[in-house]
């Protein structure tokens, strides 16, 4: 089982170093391989996204990602920017399809800010596909307009496209993964609006009849952000775009106590994954030691489940977290009265200890 590390920036170092604690303790036989990704790489080899680093990625049976990106490298051009390692990751192994769970843990619900009646007990699946939409479309760019309300002007623009084919696979991913839960699809557009949307929208309902068992349910974005905080509960699969995915899944985190609690695993055609907690680099805490790791931990467990099929282990790490969290143990993002406060690493040697109990 060939594992890439890439820690990347930020707290990036930090939280992947408390996953390969975890999985070194494992009793199974892994080959890791580090590399630098994002403003690390982009440090030592001038490219965010170096060839050697992309190619140890595609020879891996899974990616174990931290997170890139720091405000200081905001001025690049943009090629150069550390966000553009994990999106050429993505674009390179052809990772459409990114899961991202909000599972509420109950010894973290007084952490959310929602009450606790609305979150108790919540576990949804956020699938938004992840290699398509405004994200990758062509063309983009700066220009000056020739029309619009200020001909003349500068402007700049990004295209919005979606094929046929790539909603049917997310399609099929969403129908899938629900039939093995409580088989209901919502599907999030903006078909009011887009056209973009409106053929998602239509794609989608085509897939579906070939779920009959499953209910699908379409919803407007604006409405699905508000339903989020409102009714959580009512919600099992929520299938989407890239963008929508993107600002959904950071609300969703929050029904779990903190963006440090959620994990994700991005899959392509042939079940290679990249997992990769669904936050990111967090320069305001960096280097601090007190990032939450167990995004990254139970990320780590997703790609023991997905791409190396060992799923008692993924369950092992699960339950190991779940014990840490019942004896008090919390991060600052998540700590609340009456709790005890870790650290990164402290955190990290709770969940080893937990599993070798
Ligand atoms: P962020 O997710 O890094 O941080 C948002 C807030 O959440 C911050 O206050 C941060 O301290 C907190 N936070 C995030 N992860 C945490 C953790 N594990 N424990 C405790 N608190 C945590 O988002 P941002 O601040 O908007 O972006 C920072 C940089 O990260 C940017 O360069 C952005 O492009 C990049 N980014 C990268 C990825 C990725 O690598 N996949 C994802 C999101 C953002
Ligand atoms: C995420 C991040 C990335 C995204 C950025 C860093 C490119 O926000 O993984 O959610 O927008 O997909
Ligand atoms: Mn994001």
């Amino acid at each position: 089982m060939k594992i890439a590390v890439l820690p990347g920036d930020g707290i990036g170092t930090e939280i992947v170093s408390e996953a390969v604690k975890v999985l070194e303790v494992l009793d199974l036989k892994f080959e890791m391989k580090s590399a630098l990704v994002g403003g690390a790489a982009y440090e030592a080899h001038g490219h965010p996204l170096p060839e050697s680093t992309l190619q140890l990625a595609k020879e891996a049976d899974a990616i174990l990602f931290g997170a890139v990106g720091d405000w200081k490298y905001d001025k690049l051009d943009r090629p150069l920017r550390p966000e553009q390692a994990i999106l050429g990751l993505r674009k390179h192994l052809g990772l459409f399809a990114n899961f991202r769970p909000a599972i509420c843990y109950e010894q973290l619900v007084g952490a959310s800010s929602l009450k606790p009646e609305l979150i108790a007990g919540l576990d949804i699946l956020i699938i938004r596909e992840l290699t398509g939409d405004i994200y990758f479309g062509q063309p983009r760019g700066r220009r000056t307009a020739v029309d619009g309300h200020f001909p003349g002007a500068e402007e700049a623009f990004d295209t919005m496209r979606y094929s046929r084919p790539e909603i049917e696979r997310i399609a099929h991913v969403a129908f899938q993964a629900a039939r093995k839960r409580n088989k209901k699809v919502t599907s999030v557009d903006k078909a009011n609006v887009l056209e973009t949307f409106q053929f998602w929208k239509d794609v989608v309902t085509d897939v579906h009849k070939e779920y009959p068992d499953v209910e699908l349910q379409h919803m407007y974005v604006d409405n699905a952000a508000m339903q989020l905080v409102k009714a959580p509960k009512a919600f099992d699969v929520v299938v989407t775009g890239n963008m929508f995915g993107d600002i959904l899944s950071d609300e969703a985190s929050m029904l779990t106590g903190s963006i440090g609690m959620l994990p994700s695993a991005s899959l392509n055609s042939k079940g290679q994954g990249l997992y990769e907690p669904s936050h990111g680099s967090a320069p305001d805490i960096a280097g601090k030691g007190v990032a939450n790791p167990l995004a990254t931990i139970l990320s780590a467990a997703m790609m023991l489940r997905f791409s190396l099929n060992q799923e008692a282990a993924a369950q092992r790490i699960e339950t190991a977290v779940q014990k840490v969290l019942a004896q008090g143990l919390r991060t600052p993002d998540i700590w609340s009265e009456g709790t005890t406060k870790v650290g990164t690493a402290q955190m990290g040697d709770a969940v080893v200890k937990a599993l070798t109990a």
